[in-house]
């Protein structure tokens, strides 16, 4: 019998077979690497900003503490960014000349506002309360990265749905105790090394390394904001959430963030 179609277009069919299997997963894959991808999510990236405000330099080779600046992080629903008012305390008096400060002079000669580009933002249609979660000792990082490190501040962390259901379906794998919040810049300022086997000390031992040292938690969160807790930080997460009678299966019902 005549061949009707010749051989070779066996493996155009096996090809188009394959492809119509695969481009379709490729695109899915692809499509979700790319709105994950720092080109999407915009973590890890700075943007340009009005002056070249370094953290590192304010926040830890001067030791500010974070809410001379964000002075309404733990009382409000939002953390304001400081008016050049609060640039001005120190900058009339020292670097005054520094070309790098021109925008912060003008501000203030004009009274013209400098125009900070938010980094970590959420659409408007979710609610946030930024008093809430730090009265309940989430560090600073675990939400923005490591700020305290930066020269050019970027964002640290998608801010997904899914990344504000993660902490809110197991809320004891990160609250903490409400006086470590800012306490831990200082002791990172301090520089001290992190001591892994605290359990060998004495109490007294202990007692004086928690007012300098970081803990691997700690360590890791000036890091890079990321840390998987062990069983037993676990268990103390989980008293801390009976202690602040957090209401965890309701953390996650979507009329906690969609109002
Ligand atoms: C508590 C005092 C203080 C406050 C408040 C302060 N700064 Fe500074 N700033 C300094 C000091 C000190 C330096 C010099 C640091 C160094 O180079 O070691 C500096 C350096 C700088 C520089 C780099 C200047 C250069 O020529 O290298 C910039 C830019 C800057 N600050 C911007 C700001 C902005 C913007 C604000 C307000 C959001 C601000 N600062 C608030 C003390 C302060
Ligand atoms: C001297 C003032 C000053 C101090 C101290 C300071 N900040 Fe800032 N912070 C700023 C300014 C100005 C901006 C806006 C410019 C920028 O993004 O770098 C900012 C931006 C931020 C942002 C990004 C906001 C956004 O756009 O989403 C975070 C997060 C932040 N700061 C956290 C901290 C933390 C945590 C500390 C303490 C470790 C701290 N800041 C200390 C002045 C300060
Ligand atoms: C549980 C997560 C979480 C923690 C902890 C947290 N933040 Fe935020 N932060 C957010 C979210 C979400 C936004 C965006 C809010 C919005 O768009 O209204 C934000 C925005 C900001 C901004 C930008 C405000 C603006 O108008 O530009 C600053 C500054 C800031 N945070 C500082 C801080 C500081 C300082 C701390 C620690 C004391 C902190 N945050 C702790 C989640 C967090
Ligand atoms: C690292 C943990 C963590 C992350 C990340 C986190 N939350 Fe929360 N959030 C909590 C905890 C713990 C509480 C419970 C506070 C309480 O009940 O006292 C809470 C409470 C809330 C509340 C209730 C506040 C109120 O006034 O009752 C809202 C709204 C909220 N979170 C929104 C968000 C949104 C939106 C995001 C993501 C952008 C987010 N949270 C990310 C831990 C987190
Ligand atoms: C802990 C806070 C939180 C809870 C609880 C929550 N959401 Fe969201 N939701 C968010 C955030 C943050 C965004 C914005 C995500 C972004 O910008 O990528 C969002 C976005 C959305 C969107 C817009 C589409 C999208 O994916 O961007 C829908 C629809 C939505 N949520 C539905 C729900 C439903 C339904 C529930 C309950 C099952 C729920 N959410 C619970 C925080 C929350």
């Amino acid at each position: 019998m005549a061949q009707i179609f010749h051989p070779s277009t066996n493996v155009l069919a096996n090809v188009s077979l394959v492809a119509v299997v695969v481009l379709p997963l490729g695109l899915l894959v692809g499509g979700s690497a790319i709105s994950r991808s720092p080109w999407n999510t915009h973590v890890g990236l700075a943007k340009d900003q009005p002056a070249p405000f370094s953290h590192q330099h304010h926040a830890v080779e001067l030791g500010i503490d974070c809410r001379y600046c964000h002075n309404s992080v733990e009382k409000s629903p939002y953390s304001n960014v400081p008016s050049t008012a609060t640039c001005y305390t120190c900058h009339s008096q020292i670097w005054t000349n520094s070309p790098l400060l021109e925008p912060v002079r003008n501000s203030v000669a004009t009274g013209q506002p400098l125009r900070w580009n938010q980094l970590h933002t959420v659409p408007d249609f979710v609610y946030f309360n930024h008093a809430v979660h730090v009265n309940r000792g989430l560090n600073c990082n675990v939400c923005h990265g490591p700020i305290q490190k930066e020269m050019m501040t970027y964002k640290g962390k998608p801010f997904f749905m899914a990344w504000c259901l993660n902490c809110h379906r197991n809320p004891e794998e990160y609250v903490g105790k409400r006086e470590d919040v800012f306490s831990v810049y200082k002791k990172y300022q301090m520089d001290q090394p992190v001591v892994e086997d605290e359990a060998k000390l004495s109490d007294e031992e202990k007692k004086k390394l928690a007012d300098t040292h970081l803990t691997p938690e700690q360590a890791a969160l000036m890091d890079s904001g990321d840390y998987k807790r062990s069983n037993d930080e676990v268990e103390k997460g989980k008293e801390l959430l009976s202690k602040y009678k957090v209401k965890k299966q309701q953390l996650s019902d979507c009329s906690v963030c969609h109002r």
